[in-house]
């Protein structure tokens, strides 16, 4: 497709709800006993892959197009699905599933889409096997189809060997079906969403820096879920005005829990412009107004990776308009997201004239460069395809997207709601 240009871009909008958190309460309100009722769920591709599964999983759910309403089941109301489940593009749905279905009487077969199918699960099976859980991938390797036969799980000490937020959830969920404590060592501190719901759940969970401890078995009680905005889907709107002559926007509810707001660290390191209001310290929500902004190259690394991992592709565009050479590195978990994400950000924005090199643990980004048209593509990944459409608004000439459709995955109105601040 042809993608928008703009001179500027004013107004307000309402970002989509949080992908993390709305995987999450699906997942939270099957497992726990009694009604879960979610306002504010996110009907992106990828979530939708979640709800589809516990419905196969023997789950009554229901959608009224404002509520989603679960009848929880506990873990031991879960039942055999007929067949095996699709859980198309989403990492999050495979990954903290296993977690859950570790700890059944039955076998399961989970499986997602050609990308899905490529991404590396023997961080997930390793510490469930050990936990004696029997999980194996397509042909004996790592990749989906992962069949797992469930089985009565032992506790485990698991010192993780990546900062995943998806590995520590499904271990974490194993945890909570174990007989007897388990303690989980964090490389790096990553989103802690399966943590908060879990107390939000009525359950107990220990967090001491980056050790955490589950005792199970625990009993989980339906509760109701409010879904902040997502900082990930805000992210393309924060870049837009920054870079973006004479241009505000202002994003409405946007969830700032601090193991998720880099971009916002990485936005003050450049000079970025822009103010937090409407602070809601128990909902980890606010009002984030952006403006254009001079911006100064910056170093991204560390312990910053995992709070901004998702951003990494649009914080790349964000460097290519600052002045000097920006550097991020610590970040090779982005060759094993939806894409190769340092391979798809480098090759396509040098498509639209941008110097930025790949390295092997990131990228290394020289500005500011004015961006020309060109023909890029997605590559099937829908982070990809929004930091492209933002990259577009910057060129003089047009810029074709192949593969638009995956913004859906995350992000299914994200054209209308740029359109609707182009004035
Ligand atoms: C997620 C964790 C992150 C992130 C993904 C969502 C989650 O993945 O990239 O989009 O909801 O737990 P990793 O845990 O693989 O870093």
């Amino acid at each position: 497709m042809e993608l928008l240009r703009a001179k500027q871009l004013n107004g307000q909008i309402e970002v989509p709800a949080d992908k993390s958190i709305s995987h999450r309460s699906i997942m939270f309100g099957a497992i726990a006993k009694g009604t879960t009722t979610v306002k504010n769920f996110l009907r992106g591709e990828d979530c939708l892959s979640t709800l589809n599964g516990f419905k196969e999983l023997g789950v009554p759910i229901e959608d009224d197009g404002q509520t989603i309403t679960i009848q929880g089941v506990g873990f031991e109301g879960l039942k055999p699905a007929l067949g095996p489940i699709d859980l198309g593009n989403s990492g999050t749905s495979i990954r903290l599933m296993m977690g859950i279905l570790a700890g059944t009487n039955f076998q399961t077969t989970l499986f997602g889409d050609e990308y899905l199918n490529r991404r590396p699960m023997q961080r997930v099976m390793a510490p469930l096997n050990q936990m004696g859980a029997h999980l194996v991938g397509f042909e004996n390797t790592q990749y989906p189809p992962i069949s797992i036969q469930g089985a009565k799980l032992a506790p485990i000490t698991y010192e993780m060997p990546v900062a995943s937020a998806q590995v520590k959830s499904a271990i974490i969920f194993a945890a909570l079906q174990a007989q007897g404590t388990s303690t989980i060592i964090e490389k790096e501190p990553s989103r802690n969403h399966t943590e908060q719901m879990i107390k939000q759940f009525g359950g107990e969970i220990e967090v001491s820096g980056k050790t955490i401890r589950v005792t199970g078995p625990q009993q989980l009680t339906g509760q109701e879920v409010i879904v902040p905005g997502d900082i990930s889907s805000a992210a393309f709107f924060i870049v837009a005005a920054a870079i973006l002559k004479n241009s505000q926007v202002v994003l409405k509810n946007v969830g700032i829990n601090p193991t998720r707001t880099g971009i916002l660290d990485v936005l003050e390191a450049m000079g970025g412009t822009f103010e937090l209001s409407e602070i809601d310290e128990a909902n980890e929500s606010a009002t984030i107004t952006v403006s254009s902004s001079t911006l100064k190259a910056t170093t991204i690394q560390g312990a910053d990776i995992p709070r901004l991992i998702d951003e990494l592709p649009i914080i790349a565009l964000l460097a290519t308009q600052a002045e000097g050479t920006t550097i991020i590195k610590d970040a090779q978990e982005l060759k094993v997201k939806e894409t190769n994400r340092i391979d798809a950000t480098c090759e396509e924005l040098q498509k639209l004239g941008a110097n930025i090199e790949p390295t092997d643990d990131g990228m290394i980004i020289h500005g500011p460069v004015q961006l020309h048209g060109g023909k890029v593509s997605s590559r099937g990944d829908h982070r990809i395809g929004m930091m492209l459409q933002i990259a577009a608004l910057l060129t003089e000439k047009i810029v074709e997207l192949d593969k638009a459709e995956a913004v859906a995955v995350s992000y299914p109105h994200f054209f209308e709601d740029l359109a609707s601040l182009i004035n």
